[in-house]
């Protein structure tokens, strides 16, 4: 049995973040790989390093900055984590639950996730952005596995809405005024580091899959449990394997990444906005 964890763990990291600020965040933000550059939005930051925050985890990934920024964006108080945590980094799926938890004990009630994502609907494109419908992820783990912790939420709960109907309603909205077209679709989970074999890649389609990444799932079904609404969006940053004759590039990733995080940035915010 792993260690678990209690509401005094996670109240300890919420303290010490609310003990640096003088205001209370009210949306929170996990940012994907790449798509980092909203961070840079974000107006009079307190920038603290996970490092520093007490019983949180720490980042591995290069590309993923490691740091918790607070601030005001669009109006808005908010917390944005800049760089997160993946079970690929040797995180077990329980640990996954600490940084929206600690999102929870701070205030915040709205959640916005983004990631990269390959496509494995071959109507997608790479630059696309796709709003998380819902999502599939049959690896046997969760985030809440575990002493359910009542403070947060009941032990069986309902995930028929986690990411939240209203919410992709706003930004469909938002992204009509901004000109910008949104796909709508269901996201698979998978595990990585590797990407996925061509095989696998057929599988999810069959499964009803339209986009494949590796983050998340364990950030949206933390918040279902206690209760936040989610809104998540997916950059499709290449065709998944197999769909073109050639490798998976993370280099393909990155460089779409990189092009499309201002657009995605700017939807952001005018979600935020309008809450
Ligand atoms: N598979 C899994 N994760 C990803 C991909 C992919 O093709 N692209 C970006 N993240």
């Amino acid at each position: 049995m792993r260690q678990n964890f209690d509401h005094q763990y996670y109240q300890a990291s919420a303290d010490y973040i609310l003990s640096q600020i003088d205001f209370k965040p009210e949306v929170g933000l996990i940012l994907g790989s790449t798509l980092g550059g909203t961070a840079d939005s974000i107006e009079n930051p307190v920038t603290l390093d996970y490092r520093d925050i007490p019983n949180f985890l720490q980042s591995t990934v290069k590309s993923h900055a490691g740091k918790l920024i607070l601030g005001q964006l669009a109006g808005k108080n908010v917390a944005c984590l800049s760089g997160r945590f993946h079970y690929y980094e040797g995180y077990d799926f329980e640990e996954l639950a600490a940084p929206v938890r600690v999102l929870k004990l701070m205030g915040v009630e709205t959640l916005i996730l983004t990631n990269a994502a390959g496509a494995v609907n071959e109507g997608y494109k790479p630059g696309d952005v796709m709003l998380i419908k819902d999502h599939i992820k049959l690896t046997g783990a969760s985030p809440l596995r575990g002493a359910n912790i009542e403070e947060f939420g009941k032990r069986f709960f309902d995930v028929s809405d986690m990411y939240t109907e209203a919410l992709r309603d706003l930004a469909k909205g938002c992204a009509g005024c901004l000109g910008m077209s949104l796909r709508e679709g269901d996201y698979f989970f998978y595990t990585g580091p590797n990407f996925e074999t061509p095989a696998e890649i057929r599988a999810v389609r069959i499964l009803g899959g339209d986009a494949v990444g590796m983050s998340t799932v364990t950030e949206a079904l933390t918040a279902a449990h206690c209760g936040m609404k989610t809104l998540a969006l997916s950059l499709i940053t290449n065709m998944a394997a197999g769909v073109l004759k050639r490798p998976v590039s993370p280099e393909e990733i990155n460089a779409t990444g990189a092009e499309a995080a201002e657009r995605l940035g700017k939807l952001i915010a005018e979600v935020i906005g309008r809450l």
